[in-house]
């Protein structure tokens, strides 16, 4: 099969296996039950006066909530990126798409991807591509074409080392990488977002992208979906045992995401950090806004949604989500995000012992 032929083929199995297998990491959470709000019963709001909206991108959003890119480049993904961007359209959300490398590869699949922003021509919407293919050498024309193919308002760059290590056909290789970020940033008309893909992130690597001139991280926390166990499956499927063993030893790897947040905030305080990573309700976003993300993202219950209900499927998810943020507002007593960064928490466990460990802090 060609290249392109490949690309188009995994992207489908990508898809299917999510959504119909059990792809979340096996034993490892977000640490986040760790994180708990201290109750306040004398509060003197009301729940429809909390302000859950944000500035992000430079658009005014409702809430402080993205769907992380996941998907682009066969037919199925482009239904599932306009099915998403309807609803962000509607709700006054953020979206990204997933990898365009199949369009760089394959224009006739640029519609797969221009879905998202003819469904949601207001919203921020981010582009995409991998850290794999920026070490190979993409040209300022791909870059552009990246941002103009969904007149992007950002860019991510996904660093994804465990996927491509565990992957049959991987390309483990970022050699170069900080040197070739520092060069995204300079040629990208719009700004560029370091993201992880459910591995998390270290002070170390923050501490390497430190003078890059980054926008914003995403700091893909491991304790939801696992890219080791999704190529473990793959690999079992193609009949590669030995590989789908050794995907199976890292199906919990990772800086879960709540440790992801600290680590990244301890090197870089102000920049705009985005909770991806495991996140399961609108009660675990304001966690992750509470130690410090000023955005939360969703991407495998958002995928599972459009894949079996479109778009009125994934206005409802993200609508309940906007209301468990309001109502964990409401019941810490914070009148808006601002409030709730400081609003009281006891932090226990394996969560604590991490920040020790490290020699993290809590802010606020
Ligand atoms: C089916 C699927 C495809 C994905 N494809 C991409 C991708 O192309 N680029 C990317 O940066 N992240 C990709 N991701 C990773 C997500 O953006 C996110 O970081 C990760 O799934 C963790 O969030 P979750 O636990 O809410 O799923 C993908 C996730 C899923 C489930």
């Amino acid at each position: 099969m060609d290249c392109r032929g490949q690309t188009e083929r995994r992207k489908i199995e990508h898809i299917v296996i999510a959504v119909k297998e059990n792809v979340e990491a096996p034993h490892k959470t977000t640490l986040l039950e760790y994180v708990e709000f201290v109750h306040q019963p004398a509060t003197q709001l009301s729940l429809d006066s909390v302000d859950v909206s944000t500035v992000f991108l430079g658009k005014k959003l409702s809430a402080p909530i993205l769907v992380s890119g996941m998907t682009g480049g066969t037919a199925l993904a482009a239904k599932i990126n306009r099915a998403i961007g309807e609803a962000v359209e509607e709700l006054g959300l953020a979206m990204g798409v997933g990898s365009q490398r199949a369009a760089l590869e394959d224009s006739s699949l640029e519609y797969t991807y221009r879905a998202a922003r003819e469904a949601a021509p207001s919203s921020p919407i981010i582009a995409n591509i991998g850290a794999s293919q920026l070490v190979q050498g993409l040209s300022r024309e791909d870059v552009e074409r990246l941002v103009e193919m969904v007149e992007a308002d950002a860019l991510a760059l996904h660093l994804n080392p465990l996927q491509e290590a565990v992957q049959p056909e991987g390309e483990a290789d970022y050699r170069g990488l900080i040197e070739k970020v520092r060069w995204l940033v300079e040629v990208s008309p719009v700004p560029v977002i370091v993201k992880e893909t459910g591995a998390g992130f270290s002070r170390e690597s923050a501490e390497a992208l430190r003078d890059t001139g980054i926008a914003a991280i995403d700091v893909g926390g491991a304790g939801g979906t696992s890219f080791s166990v999704i190529e473990a499956i793959r690999a079992e499927r193609l009949g590669l045992e030995d590989e789908a063993l050794s995907a199976r030893v890292y199906a919990d790897w990772g800086v879960p995401l709540a440790a992801s947040i600290l680590e990244v905030r301890a090197v870089f305080p102000e920049l705009t950090l985005i909770a991806t990573g495991g996140l399961r309700s609108g009660l675990d976003a304001a966690k992750a806004l509470r130690l410090g993300a000023d955005m939360a993202g969703y991407a495998l219950p958002v995928i599972r949604a459009a894949y079996s209900g479109g778009a009125e499927a994934v206005k409802r998810l993200l609508k309940r989500y906007i209301r468990e943020v309001k109502i964990a507002l409401f019941l810490t007593s914070s009148r808006s995000l601002g409030d709730l960064k400081k609003a009281p928490i006891v932090v226990w466990g394996a969560l604590r012992e991490w920040i020790e460990s490290r020699g993290l802090r809590l802010p606020g």
